[in-house]
C-alpha cells in the first residue's frame, strides 16, 4: 500500500495560487485520494472550503462543508471542473477569511445566490443552487481556481488595515524561499 497523501496549505504570496487551474480529465483513484486528503486538511485547519491550488495542485477541484464539521459528511460538496452559471440576488457583504491568509479577514461582497454546474469525483454531472453562506463559500473557492485571492477582493480600507499582516506574509515567504 502506498503512503496516504498528506497536504499542507499553500500560503500567500506563493505564485501557484495565482495560476488558472486546469480541467480534470482523468477520474481515477488518484483523484479520489486527492479529494480525501483535501477534506482531511480542510477539517484539520478548521476551514469550510479548500481549492486544489491551495495544496499546490493546479487543477479544478474544490471541496467544501459550509459548517466545517466532519461529523456532518452530508454537507460535504466535492466539485470537479465547476462552472458558476448564474449569480443572482443582492450582493451581500460579509467578513471572510482564507486558509492561505491565516489571521487575515476582510469584508467581501458576494452574490447571495449562485448556480453551479460541475461533475463529482466519479465524473457524474451535477447542478446545484446554492444560497447564503454555502453560496459564498463556493464563490470564494471558485475564485481560487481562477487565481483570484482574498487580497484582490478587499476594499482599499481593508487592504490598508491588513497592510502589516500582508507585508509579514510576503517577508515570511521570502525567508522560506531563501532557505530552499
Ligand atoms: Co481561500
Amino acid at each position: 500500500m502506498s503512503e496516504p497523501l498528506e497536504f499542507a496549505v499553500t500560503l500567500y504570496p506563493e505564485p501557484l495560487l495565482r495560476r488558472t487551474a486546469e480541467e480534470v480529465t482523468t477520474f481515477d483513484d488518484d483523484l479520489g485520494e486527492t479529494v480525501e486528503a483535501m477534506y482531511q486538511l480542510m477539517f484539520e485547519s478548521q476551514g469550510v472550503g479548500l481549492a486544489a491550488p491551495q495544496v499546490s495542485l493546479g487543477r479544478r477541484i474544490l471541496v467544501m462543508n459550509a459548517e466545517g464539521d466532519r461529523e456532518k459528511p452530508e454537507l460535504n460538496l466535492t466539485l470537479i471542473n465547476p462552472r458558476i452559471v448564474e449569480r443572482t440576488g443582492d450582493k451581500m457583504l460579509m467578513e471572510e477569511g482564507c486558509l492561505s491568509f491565516p489571521g487575515i479577514f476582510a469584508e467581501i461582497a458576494r452574490s447571495e445566490d449562485c448556480v453551479v454546474e460541475a461533475v463529482d469525483v466519479e465524473g457524474q454531472p451535477l447542478r446545484l443552487e446554492l444560497t447564503g453562506f454555502a453560496s459564498r463559500v463556493l464563490q470564494h473557492e471558485y475564485d481560487h481556481l481562477e487565481g483570484v485571492l482574498l487580497v484582490d477582493r478587499m476594499s482599499p480600507a481593508d487592504r490598508l488595515r491588513n497592510k502589516t499582516a500582508l507585508g509579514e506574509m510576503i517577508e515570511d515567504y521570502k525567508e522560506r524561499q531563501a532557505q530552499v
